[in-house]
């Protein structure tokens, strides 16, 4: 190898190694050169690129295509963090982008740079944050909700105890008195759900058998469900061991989840829970562990999720039920990640719905 060729090799790695996305395109309009990471983001690849015009490459993404002939034109460096969208196959990217001129140590233009960085990290993270922040306000607000309304509910309800005791046994008005005792234990028990929801707690940890909570579950809700011929189908994978969780929380995540699911399906319906162990997954949360997972799949042959309510789902009081508090699946996603877990939904809508939950097998 000569000394150039050395020397070309030397810069070629420096760009292949760089994390952002590098396009080089020359005086003429055409893609001279592109590195591993652009070819990720842009899902085209250098060869398909390699001497064809970047206008073409880019047709879809306007902004870039501006901001490259802006760049070759004046050789003003550009940035543009707003909003930039890369589109590959059925994935949108954002992205950030920076265009620069490329200098001949003479001065001389030959070409431009286009660095691409890939937000979609970042974007997660905010909304991490954004979810975070949702939920202190929420804290806040509960707190203060819980403190103010609870006295009143116990007025209303001791009340309303006197007035059944007043009332002669046979009189009809005693309905509206147990309507009323009723109502107001539910307000309560929102109020107490939304707290426990906004505060932080302990857990107390101990080796719990996932398959006999599960199963305690599904005979409760077989029992609740009994006429509606709702069809259960427990399929655990048997080499599971105890594993280290909150009992009572970990009850209350899968009976929420089964409620739904039992809800969603019609008679004759069927809900399906299964579990198996994931060995080796790498947490994405904190990144640096490898630990054996649980996976608990609870899925149901309901209409399934539209596709644009996905996101709001694990929103506190998001419901599309008439009864519903909108609190079941945000209290879920609390405990899966005091837990150090996850938790994601499939969705198919006409065909039906999973929840899959996932949990470290020790904390
Ligand atoms: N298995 C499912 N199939 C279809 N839709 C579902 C399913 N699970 C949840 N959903 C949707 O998500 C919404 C929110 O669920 P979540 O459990 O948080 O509240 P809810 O069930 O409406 O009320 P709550 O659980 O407080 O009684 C539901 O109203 C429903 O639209
Ligand atoms: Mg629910």
């Amino acid at each position: 190898m000569t000394q150039e060729e050395k020397t070309r090799e030397f810069y070629a790695n420096i760009i292949d190694s760089v994390g952002d996305g590098v396009i080089v395109i020359d005086t003429a309009g055409r893609v001279a050169l592109m590195n591993p990471a652009a070819e990720e983001i842009t899902g085209i690849s250098r060869r398909q690129a390699q001497g064809n015009p970047f206008s073409a490459l880019f047709k879809e993404t306007e902004i870039l295509r501006e901001m490259v002939e802006k760049t070759a034109a004046t050789g003003m460096s550009i940035s543009d963090h707003e909003n930039i969208v890369i589109r590959k196959a059925k994935q949108l990217t954002p992205v950030s982008a920076t265009t620069c001129p490329l200098m001949l140590a003479s001065g001389e233009m030959t070409g431009t740079i286009l660095v691409l960085r890939d937000l979609t990290s970042i974007r997660d993270l905010e909304d991490a944050v954004r979810h975070a922040d949702r939920l202190s306000t929420l804290g806040t607000l509960a707190a203060g909700l819980a403190h103010e309304i609870k006295n009143p509910l116990g007025g209303i309800k001791g009340a309303a105890q006197l007035l059944d005791l007043e009332l002669p046994a046979e009189s009809e008005l005693r309905d509206n008195v147990r309507i009323m005792v009723r109502e107001v234990e539910r307000v309560n028990r929102i109020v107490e759900e939304l707290l426990a929801l906004a505060s932080p707690r302990r857990l107390t940890l101990a080796p719990v058998n996932l398959h006999k909570v599960l199963g305690d579950i599904v005979t409760l809700q077989k029992r609740a469900t009994e006429g509606r011929k709702i069809s259960f189908l427990q399929q655990f994978d048997p080499s599971i061991p105890p594993i280290l969780v909150d009992e009572g929380l970990l009850t209350q995540l899968f009976l929420n989840l089964i409620k739904n699911a039992v809800e969603a399906v019609d008679d004759g319906g069927l809900v399906r829970i299964t579990s198996r162990v994931i060995s080796d997954y790498s947490m994405t949360q904190k990144g640096e562990r490898r630990s054996r997972l649980v996976a608990v799949e609870v899925s149901d042959d309901g209409p399934g999720i539209p596709k644009e309510q996905l996101d709001q789902l694990f929103t506190p009081f998001f419901t599309t039920k008439a009864k519903g508090t909108g609190l079941g699946l945000a209290i879920c996603q609390k405990i899966v990640s005091e837990h150090r877990g996850m938790i994601k939904v499939d969705s198919d809508p006409g065909k039906g719905t999973t929840f899959t939950v996932m949990v470290p097998l020790i904390q």
